[in-house]
């Protein structure tokens, strides 16, 4: 995902990851909630970076990349965390290969949204607002 902008435009559209980060800002500060972004492309510093939300963060918007498809530690982080979490891609999964259409993520996830472009993180953002009101 650090490679957004450059990487497959036609498929992730032509936002860089900064621009992204800055337009999940601007709606957080519409909506009046903080987030904090984090990029890594290590499956075990996300895995201990979801261990630490827990009691720092109310809720979890993820976007896994590849991991979506395979990343059993993630999964159970995210199930252990207790948080609210939503899913997002920039990309319709299941409108891709094969191995696209299985998210080991999805089942601890309140929330899924694929397809949208960048718009998908916008609208995780008020998901995970909302599943978050939902629980207080
Ligand atoms: C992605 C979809 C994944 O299949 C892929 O591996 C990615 C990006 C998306 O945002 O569309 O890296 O999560």
């Amino acid at each position: 995902m650090n490679l957004l902008g450059a990487r497959e435009p036609s498929i992730y559209g032509e936002h860089t990851l900064e621009q992204v980060d800055q337009l999940i800002q601007e709606k957080a500060s519409r909506l009046q909630v903080r987030v904090e972004t984090f990029q890594s492309n290590h499956e075990g510093t996300l895995v201990e970076q979801v261990q630490q939300a827990s009691g720092e963060y109310a809720g979890i918007l993820i976007n896994p990349a590849a991991l979506t498809h395979y990343s059993i530690a993630l999964h159970d982080a995210l199930k252990a965390a207790g948080l609210p979490v939503v899913e997002v891609h920039l990309s319709n999964i299941y409108a891709r290969e094969e191995f696209r259409r299985l998210s080991v993520i999805s089942p601890v996830a309140g929330t899924v949204i694929s397809g949208a472009g960048v718009e998908s993180y916008l609208l995780g953002v008020e998901a995970l607002v909302s599943l978050i009101n939902k629980r207080t």
